[in-house]
């Protein structure tokens, strides 16, 4: 029987592999200019990390992990997200002992045990920022920016900014124990994953997209208006930034996101065009991430998006993608020429950053010049035996079918100029 990818997980082939290539190097280009790093961690991290990180209660830690002990019987656990293990690397190497803030990204897979659907995946990709060290409101404006800046230079437009302030440690408690009274008589109404949050995590189940939980929090009271003052101040200066670039978003009460590390600014950026997982990416703040996995007290702010759901996104949008680069040149033989000539002149091509190929499967002519079209190369050279007696080559432009003999010895030169031209 054949073995089949397993259930979630995805292969990205070779004709799919351009369209990732163009939004990680958008990903990168970006970050370039906002002036962040790219750092890369392991796939696998001590579960501690995410038990304490991202928080017990949470669907992604208690229902989503691949945890799974290894030969020394430690519990370890693919990545579900990026925040934690990247805070984990900038205490351990101390990097809050250079100059702050510090300003990292991240490309690569996440894993979380979830029920596969359209853009849900249990090995999906991420491209996050984590910034340290820093917070001032312009921060938050800042990377949310980054994110709408992003999506735009992939040429989407269905794009949302949802943002909402989760408070402090001081005034949710306060909030959550509001929240609780008001629901007390409305429990047996809820969801069976409500019911739940309604001890654990109330605040949750504000963001609950079950249509009956959504009516009984109707009237309940919001975060925003029970923000303490320092919370306030800092969530209206946030806005106040955002309104200063010209940027629009959504105030967005109800937003709470899935992870128990947010402080304050917590946002998603969303596209109607996705159906039922509509969030594009996702982030907020975290002051107390840092020392609930052992550090100091260092504030955190980033976003993660992903990657499939961008280009989901760019597909259903018809955003066109640059096609990735096909061969430049392709090196033909004729008559009783050998594989060896070809695969030498093939070699000086390539020597001269050249992207050349040849047959190898012992194609005729004819066999080879259909195999360089269905490759859409655009230059052909083909060796032949009385040609190559005279130390000359022809040169077949694919495209407007001119061709021209060539000497040996010119023929990189030529080629290189042909090539630049064609570019
Ligand atoms: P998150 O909201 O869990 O946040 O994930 C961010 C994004 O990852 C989502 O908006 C979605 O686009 C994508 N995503 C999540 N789960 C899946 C999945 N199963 N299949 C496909 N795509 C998925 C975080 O991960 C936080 N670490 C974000 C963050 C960074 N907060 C602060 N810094």
């Amino acid at each position: 029987m054949l073995i089949k990818a397993p259930r979630g997980t995805r292969d990205i082939l070779p004709p799919d592999v351009g369209q990732w290539q163009f939004v990680e190097g958008k990903a990168a280009e970006m970050c370039r200019i906002f002036g962040y790093q790219e750092i890369r961690t392991p796939v696998f991290e001590h579960t501690e990390l995410f038990l304490r990180g991202v928080g017990e209660v949470t669907d992604i830690v208690s229902k989503e992990m691949y945890t799974f002990q290894d030969r020394g019987e430690r519990s370890l656990t693919l990545r579900p997200e990026g925040t934690a293990p990247v805070a984990r690397s900038y205490l351990e190497h101390k990097l809050y002992g250079e100059t702050q803030p510090v300003k990292v990204y991240y490309i690569g897979p996440m894993f979380r045990y979830d029920r596969p659907q359209a853009g849900r995946y249990r090995q999906f990709h991420q491209f996050g920022v984590e910034v340290f060290g820093a917070d001032d409101p312009t921060v938050d404006a800042d990377v949310m920016v980054l994110a709408l800046k992003f999506f735009r230079g992939l040429g989407l437009s269905d794009v949302t900014l949802q943002v909402n302030s989760v408070g402090c440690s001081a005034c949710r408690s306060a909030y959550r124990t509001l929240l609780q009274e008001q629901l007390r008589e409305k429990v047996s109404g809820l969801c069976v994953d409500c019911t739940d949050r309604y001890e654990k995590n109330p605040l949750r189940i504000l963001d609950c997209k079950n249509v009956r939980c959504h009516e009984l929090t109707e009237n309940v009271p919001m975060m925003t208006d029970h923000l303490c003052q320092e919370c306030a101040t800092h969530f209206t200066a946030v806005k106040q930034a955002m309104d200063k670039l010209g940027e629009t978003y959504l105030v967005n009460p109800r937003l709470v996101r899935g992870l128990d590390y947010y402080t304050k600014t917590a946002f998603e950026i969303t596209s109607s065009v996705l159906g039922a997982q509509s969030s594009l990416g996702g982030g907020g703040r975290y002051d107390h991430l840092l020392s609930t996995i052992g550090g100091p007290e260092i504030p955190g702010i980033g976003f993660a998006i992903g990657l499939e759901r961008a280009l989901l996104a760019m597909e259903a949008e018809k955003v066109s993608i640059p096609v990735a680069n096909t061969l430049d040149a392709f090196v033909a033989t004729a008559g009783d020429v050998g594989a060896d000539e070809a695969l030498a002149v093939t070699m000086m091509l390539r020597d001269a950053g050249i992207a050349a190929d040849k047959d190898y499967l012992g194609r005729s002519l004819k066999a080879q010049l259909k195999f360089a079209d269905k490759k859409e190369v655009r230059f052909l050279i083909i060796l032949g035996d009385e040609e190559l007696k005279l130390g000359m080559a022809t040169v077949r432009d694919m495209k407007n079918g001119t061709q021209q003999s060539v000497s040996m010895t010119g023929l990189t030169a030529h080629l290189t100029a042909l090539v630049k031209e064609a570019k």
